[in-house]
Protein backbone atom coordinates (compact mmCIF):
# COMPACT_ATOMS: atom_id res chain seq x y z
CA UNK A 1 0.00 0.00 0.00
CA UNK A 2 1.25 3.39 -0.52
CA UNK A 3 0.94 6.04 1.97
CA UNK A 4 -1.10 9.42 1.08
CA UNK A 5 1.96 11.64 1.76
CA UNK A 6 4.11 9.41 -1.53
CA UNK A 7 1.17 10.18 -3.61
CA UNK A 8 0.83 14.10 -2.51
CA UNK A 9 3.43 16.24 -4.47
CA UNK A 10 4.12 19.74 -3.68
CA UNK A 11 3.32 22.75 -5.97
CA UNK A 12 4.44 26.19 -5.91
CA UNK A 13 3.23 28.58 -8.04
CA UNK A 14 4.21 32.46 -8.44
CA UNK A 15 2.22 34.84 -10.11
CA UNK A 16 2.84 38.07 -11.74
CA UNK A 17 0.93 40.61 -14.10
CA UNK A 18 -2.86 40.91 -14.67
CA UNK A 19 -5.33 39.21 -12.78
CA UNK A 20 -5.68 36.91 -16.17
CA UNK A 21 -2.80 35.33 -14.53
CA UNK A 22 -4.00 35.28 -11.63
CA UNK A 23 -6.81 33.11 -12.96
CA UNK A 24 -4.71 31.10 -15.09
CA UNK A 25 -2.61 29.96 -11.96
CA UNK A 26 -5.81 28.82 -10.16
CA UNK A 27 -6.69 26.86 -13.30
CA UNK A 28 -3.28 24.96 -13.22
CA UNK A 29 -3.94 24.61 -9.83
CA UNK A 30 -7.01 22.97 -11.13
CA UNK A 31 -5.39 20.79 -13.57
CA UNK A 32 -2.55 19.67 -11.92
CA UNK A 33 -4.51 18.63 -8.49
CA UNK A 34 -6.00 15.38 -9.82
CA UNK A 35 -2.03 14.15 -10.30
CA UNK A 36 -1.66 14.94 -6.38
CA UNK A 37 -0.17 18.02 -6.86
CA UNK A 38 -1.09 20.16 -3.67
CA UNK A 39 -0.24 24.06 -3.37
CA UNK A 40 2.64 24.75 -1.27
CA UNK A 41 3.46 28.56 0.33
CA UNK A 42 7.63 27.92 -0.17
CA UNK A 43 9.32 26.74 -3.52
CA UNK A 44 11.89 25.37 -1.18
CA UNK A 45 11.15 21.50 -1.36
CA UNK A 46 8.59 21.20 -4.14
CA UNK A 47 7.89 18.66 -6.77
CA UNK A 48 6.87 21.73 -9.40
CA UNK A 49 7.59 25.14 -9.06
CA UNK A 50 5.15 27.03 -11.99
CA UNK A 51 6.49 31.09 -12.88
CA UNK A 52 3.50 32.67 -14.42
CA UNK A 53 4.98 35.27 -15.74
CA UNK A 54 4.13 38.73 -17.46
CA UNK A 55 5.71 40.46 -20.64
CA UNK A 56 4.10 43.91 -20.54
CA UNK A 57 6.72 45.69 -19.39
CA UNK A 58 10.68 44.95 -19.33
CA UNK A 59 11.17 45.16 -15.65
CA UNK A 60 8.02 42.24 -15.12
CA UNK A 61 9.60 39.98 -17.26
CA UNK A 62 13.27 40.87 -15.85
CA UNK A 63 12.08 39.93 -12.40
CA UNK A 64 11.40 36.30 -14.25
CA UNK A 65 15.06 35.49 -14.83
CA UNK A 66 16.00 36.94 -10.90
CA UNK A 67 13.65 34.15 -9.25
CA UNK A 68 14.93 31.37 -11.77
CA UNK A 69 18.22 32.09 -10.17
CA UNK A 70 17.15 32.15 -6.87
CA UNK A 71 15.30 28.57 -7.54
CA UNK A 72 18.24 27.41 -9.19
CA UNK A 73 20.15 27.25 -5.76
CA UNK A 74 16.60 25.69 -4.54
CA UNK A 75 16.53 22.78 -7.21
CA UNK A 76 20.20 21.86 -6.89
CA UNK A 77 19.69 21.22 -2.93
CA UNK A 78 16.49 19.04 -3.70
CA UNK A 79 18.61 16.98 -6.18
CA UNK A 80 21.39 16.82 -3.56
CA UNK A 81 19.18 15.04 -1.32
CA UNK A 82 18.15 12.39 -4.19
CA UNK A 83 15.22 14.28 -5.01
CA UNK A 84 13.59 16.11 -8.28
CA UNK A 85 12.14 19.42 -8.59
CA UNK A 86 10.60 20.89 -12.11
CA UNK A 87 10.74 23.97 -12.81
CA UNK A 88 8.51 25.68 -15.73
CA UNK A 89 7.78 29.15 -16.83
CA UNK A 90 4.19 29.68 -18.14
CA UNK A 91 2.44 32.85 -19.41
CA UNK A 92 3.42 35.64 -21.47
CA UNK A 93 7.02 35.41 -20.82
CA UNK A 94 6.76 31.91 -21.79
CA UNK A 95 4.89 32.49 -24.90
CA UNK A 96 7.05 35.82 -26.06
CA UNK A 97 11.00 34.76 -25.30
CA UNK A 98 10.49 30.33 -24.76
CA UNK A 99 13.74 29.86 -26.80
CA UNK A 100 15.81 32.97 -24.69
CA UNK A 101 14.06 31.44 -21.38
CA UNK A 102 15.42 28.11 -22.15
CA UNK A 103 19.16 29.53 -23.33
CA UNK A 104 19.40 31.39 -20.67
CA UNK A 105 18.04 29.26 -18.11
CA UNK A 106 18.92 26.08 -18.19
CA UNK A 107 17.72 24.79 -14.97
CA UNK A 108 13.74 25.07 -16.85
CA UNK A 109 12.20 22.11 -17.46
CA UNK A 110 9.16 23.55 -19.00
CA UNK A 111 7.91 26.63 -21.03
CA UNK A 112 4.53 26.72 -22.02
CA UNK A 113 1.97 29.89 -22.99
CA UNK A 114 -1.18 30.93 -21.48
CA UNK A 115 -3.39 29.02 -24.50
CA UNK A 116 -1.78 25.76 -23.43
CA UNK A 117 -1.99 24.92 -19.73
CA UNK A 118 -4.47 22.64 -20.00
CA UNK A 119 -2.08 20.44 -21.35
CA UNK A 120 0.04 20.27 -17.91
CA UNK A 121 -0.16 16.88 -17.15
CA UNK A 122 1.30 15.84 -20.30
CA UNK A 123 3.18 17.89 -20.18
CA UNK A 124 4.99 16.93 -16.92
CA UNK A 125 4.55 13.75 -17.62
CA UNK A 126 6.84 14.41 -20.47
CA UNK A 127 9.53 16.21 -18.84
CA UNK A 128 9.28 13.67 -15.56
CA UNK A 129 10.58 11.07 -18.58
CA UNK A 130 12.93 13.44 -19.79
CA UNK A 131 16.85 14.01 -19.58
CA UNK A 132 17.27 16.46 -17.02
CA UNK A 133 18.05 19.70 -19.32
CA UNK A 134 16.39 19.21 -22.46
CA UNK A 135 14.19 21.40 -21.75
CA UNK A 136 10.14 21.35 -23.27
CA UNK A 137 8.50 24.67 -24.92
CA UNK A 138 4.70 24.34 -25.77
CA UNK A 139 3.76 27.71 -27.24
CA UNK A 140 2.23 27.03 -30.02
CA UNK A 141 -1.92 28.21 -30.07
CA UNK A 142 -3.45 25.28 -29.53
CA UNK A 143 -6.47 24.33 -31.95
CA UNK A 144 -8.55 23.17 -29.18
CA UNK A 145 -9.67 26.35 -26.66
CA UNK A 146 -8.11 25.53 -22.88
CA UNK A 147 -11.62 25.89 -21.50
CA UNK A 148 -12.73 22.63 -23.06
CA UNK A 149 -10.29 20.76 -21.59
CA UNK A 150 -10.27 22.43 -17.66
CA UNK A 151 -11.34 20.05 -14.93
CA UNK A 152 -14.93 21.30 -13.52
CA UNK A 153 -13.87 20.67 -10.14
CA UNK A 154 -11.78 24.30 -9.40
CA UNK A 155 -9.69 25.16 -6.30
CA UNK A 156 -11.53 27.66 -4.27
CA UNK A 157 -10.62 30.92 -5.04
CA UNK A 158 -12.23 32.44 -1.66
CA UNK A 159 -14.88 35.02 -1.22
CA UNK A 160 -13.95 37.14 -4.19
CA UNK A 161 -13.12 35.15 -7.49
CA UNK A 162 -11.69 35.98 -10.71
CA UNK A 163 -13.86 34.26 -14.15
CA UNK A 164 -12.39 35.10 -17.60
CA UNK A 165 -15.15 35.31 -20.13
CA UNK A 166 -13.10 36.93 -23.25
CA UNK A 167 -9.47 36.45 -23.90
CA UNK A 168 -6.96 37.84 -26.46
CA UNK A 169 -6.65 41.38 -28.03
CA UNK A 170 -7.24 42.52 -31.89
CA UNK A 171 -6.79 45.88 -30.92
CA UNK A 172 -2.91 46.03 -31.47
CA UNK A 173 -2.25 49.63 -29.36
CA UNK A 174 1.37 50.52 -31.24
CA UNK A 175 2.96 49.91 -26.91
CA UNK A 176 1.51 46.52 -26.52
CA UNK A 177 3.02 43.02 -26.65
CA UNK A 178 -0.68 41.01 -25.56
CA UNK A 179 -2.47 40.73 -28.83
CA UNK A 180 0.97 38.85 -29.77
CA UNK A 181 1.33 36.36 -26.61
CA UNK A 182 -2.34 36.13 -25.89
CA UNK A 183 -3.67 35.87 -29.21
CA UNK A 184 -6.80 37.14 -30.97
CA UNK A 185 -9.63 37.61 -29.20
CA UNK A 186 -12.33 34.84 -27.97
CA UNK A 187 -15.42 34.91 -25.90
CA UNK A 188 -16.60 32.01 -23.74
CA UNK A 189 -19.78 30.85 -24.17
CA UNK A 190 -22.74 32.48 -22.19
CA UNK A 191 -23.59 29.17 -20.53
CA UNK A 192 -20.24 27.96 -19.66
CA UNK A 193 -19.89 31.37 -18.08
CA UNK A 194 -22.46 30.98 -16.00
CA UNK A 195 -21.75 27.42 -14.86
CA UNK A 196 -18.02 28.59 -13.79
CA UNK A 197 -19.97 31.59 -11.97
CA UNK A 198 -22.48 28.90 -10.18
CA UNK A 199 -19.42 26.59 -9.50
CA UNK A 200 -17.57 29.29 -7.88
CA UNK A 201 -20.29 30.71 -5.73
CA UNK A 202 -20.55 26.65 -4.42
CA UNK A 203 -17.22 26.83 -3.55
CA UNK A 204 -17.31 29.83 -1.57
CA UNK A 205 -17.48 33.18 -4.13
CA UNK A 206 -19.64 35.88 -2.94
CA UNK A 207 -18.14 38.88 -5.61
CA UNK A 208 -17.15 37.53 -9.14
CA UNK A 209 -14.90 39.84 -11.03
CA UNK A 210 -15.31 38.75 -14.89
CA UNK A 211 -12.14 39.40 -17.00
CA UNK A 212 -10.71 40.13 -20.31
CA UNK A 213 -7.51 41.78 -21.76
CA UNK A 214 -10.71 43.93 -23.60
CA UNK A 215 -13.67 42.02 -21.34
CA UNK A 216 -16.41 44.69 -22.56
CA UNK A 217 -15.21 43.47 -26.20
CA UNK A 218 -17.02 40.24 -24.84
CA UNK A 219 -19.74 38.55 -27.54
CA UNK A 220 -20.33 35.14 -26.36
CA UNK A 221 -22.50 32.33 -28.05
CA UNK A 222 -26.10 32.97 -26.46
CA UNK A 223 -27.38 29.98 -24.52
CA UNK A 224 -30.03 28.68 -26.81
CA UNK A 225 -27.14 29.11 -30.24
CA UNK A 226 -28.80 31.95 -31.73
CA UNK A 227 -26.62 35.28 -31.64
CA UNK A 228 -24.64 36.40 -28.94
CA UNK A 229 -24.51 38.45 -25.81
CA UNK A 230 -22.73 41.42 -24.92
CA UNK A 231 -21.05 41.87 -21.47
CA UNK A 232 -24.59 43.96 -20.17
CA UNK A 233 -26.35 41.21 -20.93
CA UNK A 234 -23.78 38.63 -19.66
CA UNK A 235 -23.98 40.74 -16.57
CA UNK A 236 -27.62 40.59 -16.47
CA UNK A 237 -27.58 37.17 -16.44
CA UNK A 238 -24.98 36.71 -13.86
CA UNK A 239 -26.86 38.86 -11.52
CA UNK A 240 -29.62 36.30 -11.79
CA UNK A 241 -27.29 33.86 -9.62
CA UNK A 242 -28.58 32.97 -6.42
CA UNK A 243 -25.88 33.59 -3.12
CA UNK A 244 -23.11 35.73 -5.97
CA UNK A 245 -23.92 39.59 -4.55
CA UNK A 246 -21.31 41.28 -6.56
CA UNK A 247 -20.08 42.00 -9.87
CA UNK A 248 -16.97 43.55 -11.51
CA UNK A 249 -15.38 43.20 -15.02
CA UNK A 250 -11.70 44.39 -15.73
CA UNK A 251 -10.27 45.47 -18.43
CA UNK A 252 -12.27 47.45 -20.46
CA UNK A 253 -11.36 49.58 -23.75
CA UNK A 254 -13.12 53.37 -24.05
CA UNK A 255 -14.41 52.23 -27.53
CA UNK A 256 -16.28 48.85 -26.36
CA UNK A 257 -18.43 51.15 -24.03
CA UNK A 258 -21.68 49.96 -25.09
CA UNK A 259 -25.32 51.51 -24.55
CA UNK A 260 -26.45 47.61 -23.13
CA UNK A 261 -23.20 48.10 -20.69
CA UNK A 262 -23.42 51.51 -19.73
CA UNK A 263 -27.52 51.03 -18.46
CA UNK A 264 -26.71 47.66 -16.75
CA UNK A 265 -24.22 50.42 -14.19
CA UNK A 266 -27.49 51.83 -13.71
CA UNK A 267 -30.08 49.68 -13.32
CA UNK A 268 -27.95 46.19 -12.08
CA UNK A 269 -27.58 46.28 -8.22
CA UNK A 270 -24.85 43.33 -7.86
CA UNK A 271 -23.06 45.49 -10.19
CA UNK A 272 -20.19 47.41 -8.30
CA UNK A 273 -19.98 51.22 -8.55
CA UNK A 274 -16.13 51.12 -9.57
CA UNK A 275 -14.93 50.88 -13.25
CA UNK A 276 -11.22 50.48 -14.59
CA UNK A 277 -11.23 52.30 -17.74
CA UNK A 278 -7.77 53.46 -19.28
CA UNK A 279 -7.51 56.34 -21.16
CA UNK A 280 -3.16 55.70 -21.48
CA UNK A 281 -3.09 59.51 -22.25
CA UNK A 282 -4.61 62.72 -22.54
CA UNK A 283 -3.35 64.11 -25.46
CA UNK A 284 -4.77 62.91 -29.07
CA UNK A 285 -1.79 62.98 -31.13
CA UNK A 286 -0.32 60.96 -28.34
CA UNK A 287 -3.84 58.66 -28.82
CA UNK A 288 -3.31 58.41 -32.32
CA UNK A 289 0.04 57.25 -32.23
CA UNK A 290 -0.66 54.76 -29.67
CA UNK A 291 -3.49 53.34 -31.88
CA UNK A 292 -6.10 53.60 -29.75
CA UNK A 293 -8.56 54.88 -31.78
CA UNK A 294 -10.37 57.24 -29.43
CA UNK A 295 -10.35 61.03 -29.05
CA UNK A 296 -9.80 62.41 -25.51
CA UNK A 297 -12.67 63.76 -25.72
CA UNK A 298 -14.57 60.19 -26.47
CA UNK A 299 -13.30 58.90 -23.37
CA UNK A 300 -14.82 62.36 -21.50
CA UNK A 301 -18.03 61.11 -23.18
CA UNK A 302 -17.79 57.90 -22.48
CA UNK A 303 -17.73 58.87 -18.52
CA UNK A 304 -20.11 61.13 -19.10
CA UNK A 305 -22.76 58.84 -20.21
CA UNK A 306 -21.46 56.41 -17.49
CA UNK A 307 -22.04 59.10 -14.63
CA UNK A 308 -25.49 59.72 -15.87
CA UNK A 309 -26.14 56.11 -15.42
CA UNK A 310 -24.38 55.82 -11.68
CA UNK A 311 -23.85 59.04 -10.60
CA UNK A 312 -21.64 57.51 -7.83
CA UNK A 313 -19.36 55.94 -9.97
CA UNK A 314 -15.43 55.42 -8.92
CA UNK A 315 -13.22 55.32 -11.99
CA UNK A 316 -9.58 54.12 -12.21
CA UNK A 317 -7.46 54.46 -15.08
CA UNK A 318 -4.02 53.77 -16.24
CA UNK A 319 -1.36 55.86 -17.83
CA UNK A 320 1.69 55.62 -19.80
CA UNK A 321 4.11 58.76 -19.96
CA UNK A 322 6.90 58.99 -22.15
CA UNK A 323 5.25 57.21 -25.16
CA UNK A 324 7.41 57.44 -28.37
CA UNK A 325 7.11 61.76 -29.29
CA UNK A 326 5.07 62.91 -26.03
CA UNK A 327 6.24 66.80 -25.93
CA UNK A 328 5.52 68.76 -22.63
CA UNK A 329 2.30 69.90 -23.76
CA UNK A 330 1.28 66.23 -24.68
CA UNK A 331 1.99 65.39 -21.03
CA UNK A 332 -0.06 68.43 -19.55
CA UNK A 333 -3.10 67.63 -22.15
CA UNK A 334 -2.63 64.47 -19.81
CA UNK A 335 -2.77 65.87 -16.45
CA UNK A 336 -5.49 67.94 -17.53
CA UNK A 337 -7.57 65.03 -18.23
CA UNK A 338 -7.12 63.37 -14.77
CA UNK A 339 -7.74 66.78 -13.20
CA UNK A 340 -11.02 67.35 -15.15
CA UNK A 341 -12.20 63.88 -14.45
CA UNK A 342 -11.15 62.64 -10.94
CA UNK A 343 -10.10 59.08 -10.09
CA UNK A 344 -10.40 56.82 -7.27
CA UNK A 345 -7.20 55.61 -8.21
CA UNK A 346 -5.45 54.74 -10.77
CA UNK A 347 -2.13 52.88 -12.03
CA UNK A 348 0.49 55.15 -14.43
CA UNK A 349 3.74 53.79 -16.20
CA UNK A 350 6.99 54.66 -17.76
CA UNK A 351 6.66 53.76 -21.42
CA UNK A 352 8.83 50.36 -22.07
CA UNK A 353 9.75 49.35 -25.28
CA UNK A 354 8.70 46.16 -25.82
CA UNK A 355 11.14 43.86 -28.83
CA UNK A 356 8.35 43.57 -31.84
CA UNK A 357 5.71 46.09 -31.43
CA UNK A 358 5.60 49.32 -33.18
CA UNK A 359 6.16 51.74 -31.13
CA UNK A 360 9.57 50.19 -30.39
CA UNK A 361 11.04 51.63 -33.05
CA UNK A 362 9.46 54.68 -33.39
CA UNK A 363 11.07 57.78 -33.43
CA UNK A 364 11.39 60.30 -30.56
CA UNK A 365 11.98 57.91 -28.03
CA UNK A 366 11.81 59.90 -24.49
CA UNK A 367 14.83 59.99 -22.52
CA UNK A 368 14.34 57.86 -19.02
CA UNK A 369 15.20 61.56 -16.93
CA UNK A 370 11.78 63.14 -18.56
CA UNK A 371 10.18 59.70 -18.09
CA UNK A 372 10.63 59.85 -14.41
CA UNK A 373 9.86 63.39 -14.32
CA UNK A 374 6.53 63.12 -16.18
CA UNK A 375 5.59 59.79 -14.04
CA UNK A 376 6.59 61.92 -10.91
CA UNK A 377 4.51 64.29 -11.69
CA UNK A 378 1.44 62.48 -12.64
CA UNK A 379 1.78 60.51 -9.75
CA UNK A 380 1.64 63.43 -7.25
CA UNK A 381 -2.07 64.36 -8.71
CA UNK A 382 -3.23 60.97 -8.84
CA UNK A 383 -2.32 60.26 -5.28
CA UNK A 384 -3.84 63.25 -4.28
CA UNK A 385 -6.75 62.38 -5.82
CA UNK A 386 -7.10 59.20 -4.41
CA UNK A 387 -6.51 59.96 -0.72
CA UNK A 388 -9.30 62.90 -1.29
CA UNK A 389 -11.88 60.07 -2.42
CA UNK A 390 -10.47 58.15 0.55
CA UNK A 391 -10.80 61.11 2.89
CA UNK A 392 -14.12 61.64 1.44
CA UNK A 393 -15.55 58.01 2.81
CA UNK A 394 -15.08 59.54 6.40
CA UNK A 395 -18.14 58.83 8.42
CA UNK A 396 -19.71 56.98 5.58
CA UNK A 397 -20.93 53.63 6.60
CA UNK A 398 -20.35 51.19 3.02
CA UNK A 399 -21.07 47.21 2.41
CA UNK A 400 -17.67 45.58 2.80
CA UNK A 401 -16.93 41.91 1.65
CA UNK A 402 -14.72 40.74 4.05
CA UNK A 403 -11.58 38.69 2.38
CA UNK A 404 -9.15 37.79 4.51
CA UNK A 405 -7.58 38.56 7.77
CA UNK A 406 -5.68 41.27 8.45
CA UNK A 407 -1.53 41.02 9.94
CA UNK A 408 -2.92 42.34 13.70
CA UNK A 409 -4.42 40.07 15.22
CA UNK A 410 -8.10 39.94 15.23
CA UNK A 411 -8.32 41.99 12.38
CA UNK A 412 -9.89 41.34 8.66
CA UNK A 413 -9.51 42.96 5.32
CA UNK A 414 -12.17 43.69 2.89
CA UNK A 415 -13.78 45.78 -0.21
CA UNK A 416 -15.77 48.40 -0.49
CA UNK A 417 -18.01 48.49 -3.71
CA UNK A 418 -15.72 50.96 -4.54
CA UNK A 419 -12.91 48.66 -4.42
CA UNK A 420 -11.29 50.57 -1.55
CA UNK A 421 -9.18 48.07 1.08
CA UNK A 422 -11.09 48.49 4.54
CA UNK A 423 -9.22 47.68 7.68
CA UNK A 424 -11.98 46.61 11.01
CA UNK A 425 -11.40 44.44 13.75
CA UNK A 426 -14.18 41.37 13.16
CA UNK A 427 -14.23 37.88 14.01
CA UNK A 428 -12.97 35.59 11.50
CA UNK A 429 -16.38 33.92 11.33
CA UNK A 430 -17.59 36.57 9.18
CA UNK A 431 -15.10 35.82 6.15
CA UNK A 432 -16.65 35.63 3.22
CA UNK A 433 -19.69 37.80 4.64
CA UNK A 434 -20.83 40.98 3.48
CA UNK A 435 -20.67 43.27 6.20
CA UNK A 436 -22.00 46.97 7.11
CA UNK A 437 -18.99 49.34 8.03
CA UNK A 438 -18.51 52.91 9.66
CA UNK A 439 -15.60 53.96 8.23
CA UNK A 440 -13.68 56.49 10.65
CA UNK A 441 -10.04 56.63 8.77
CA UNK A 442 -9.90 57.42 5.08
CA UNK A 443 -5.79 56.77 4.49
CA UNK A 444 -4.59 57.26 1.10
CA UNK A 445 -4.00 53.85 0.19
CA UNK A 446 -7.09 52.39 2.74
CA UNK A 447 -9.56 52.08 4.84
CA UNK A 448 -10.16 51.54 8.74
CA UNK A 449 -13.80 51.74 10.41
CA UNK A 450 -15.83 49.58 12.92
CA UNK A 451 -18.42 46.67 12.14
CA UNK A 452 -21.94 47.83 12.85
CA UNK A 453 -23.60 45.13 10.94
CA UNK A 454 -24.02 41.96 8.95
CA UNK A 455 -26.58 42.24 6.26
CA UNK A 456 -25.80 39.19 4.17
CA UNK A 457 -27.43 37.01 5.95
CA UNK A 458 -25.79 33.96 3.94
CA UNK A 459 -24.87 30.90 5.57
CA UNK A 460 -21.95 31.53 8.03
CA UNK A 461 -19.35 28.52 7.13
CA UNK A 462 -17.60 30.47 3.83
CA UNK A 463 -14.27 29.15 2.85
CA UNK A 464 -11.97 31.48 3.89
CA UNK A 465 -9.86 33.02 1.47
CA UNK A 466 -6.22 31.97 0.44
CA UNK A 467 -3.73 33.39 2.90
CA UNK A 468 -1.62 36.20 1.50
CA UNK A 469 2.20 35.79 0.58
CA UNK A 470 0.79 31.71 -0.53
CA UNK A 471 2.26 32.65 -3.79
CA UNK A 472 -0.82 31.90 -5.81
CA UNK A 473 -4.11 34.29 -5.77
CA UNK A 474 -1.46 37.33 -5.27
CA UNK A 475 0.15 38.93 -8.34
CA UNK A 476 2.93 41.11 -8.53
CA UNK A 477 2.23 43.13 -11.52
N1 LIG B 1 -6.33 45.92 -22.36
C1 LIG B 1 -6.04 46.99 -21.51
C2 LIG B 1 -4.62 47.04 -21.00
C3 LIG B 1 -3.84 45.81 -20.73
S1 LIG B 1 -2.16 46.05 -20.34
C4 LIG B 1 -6.34 48.28 -22.25
O1 LIG B 1 -6.48 48.30 -23.43
O2 LIG B 1 -6.39 49.29 -21.62
C5 LIG B 1 -2.22 46.94 -18.80
C6 LIG B 1 -1.60 48.29 -18.84
O3 LIG B 1 -0.19 48.19 -18.95
C7 LIG B 1 -2.00 49.16 -20.01
O4 LIG B 1 -3.23 49.78 -19.79
C8 LIG B 1 -0.87 50.14 -20.11
O5 LIG B 1 -1.11 51.29 -19.33
C9 LIG B 1 0.31 49.37 -19.54
N2 LIG B 1 1.26 49.03 -20.59
C10 LIG B 1 1.07 48.16 -21.60
N3 LIG B 1 2.17 48.11 -22.40
C11 LIG B 1 3.06 48.99 -21.87
C12 LIG B 1 4.37 49.41 -22.24
N4 LIG B 1 4.96 48.93 -23.32
N5 LIG B 1 4.99 50.31 -21.46
C13 LIG B 1 4.38 50.81 -20.36
N6 LIG B 1 3.15 50.46 -19.97
C14 LIG B 1 2.49 49.57 -20.72
FE1 LIG C 1 -2.90 45.92 -25.28
FE2 LIG C 1 -4.32 47.75 -26.53
FE3 LIG C 1 -5.14 45.23 -26.51
FE4 LIG C 1 -5.24 46.68 -24.28
S1 LIG C 1 -6.40 47.07 -26.17
S2 LIG C 1 -4.50 44.58 -24.48
S3 LIG C 1 -3.42 47.93 -24.47
S4 LIG C 1 -3.31 46.00 -27.51
FE1 LIG D 1 -1.31 40.01 -18.37
FE2 LIG D 1 1.22 40.65 -18.44
FE3 LIG D 1 0.31 38.87 -20.10
S1 LIG D 1 -0.42 42.03 -18.11
S2 LIG D 1 -1.78 39.43 -20.45
S3 LIG D 1 0.37 38.69 -17.88
S4 LIG D 1 1.83 40.39 -20.56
Amino acid sequence: MVCESALTKKLFIKTYGCQMNVYDSARMADVLAPLGYKISATPRDADLVILNTCHIREKAAEKVFSELGRLKGFKGEKESGGGRMLIAVAGCVGQAEGDEVLRRAPQVDIVLGPQTYHRLPEIVARALGAVPGSGILETDFPIESKFDHLPEEAVSQGPAAFLSVQEGCDKFCTFCVVPYTRGTEFSRPVGEVVAEAERLVAAGAVEITLLGQNVNAYHGSAPDGRGSYGLGRLIRRLAEVDGLERLRYTTSHPRDMDDELVAAHGDVDKLMPYLHLPIQSGSDRILEAMNRRHAADDYRRVVERLRAARPDLALSSDFIVGFPGETDRDFAETLRVVTEIGFSQAYSFKYSPRPGTPAASAEGQVTDAVKNERLAMLQILLNEQQAAFNRASEGHTMAVLLERSGRRAGQLVGRSPYMQAVHLAAPPRLLGRIVEVRIDAGHPNSLAGCLVGDRSGGPTTRRPAAEPGDGLWEATI
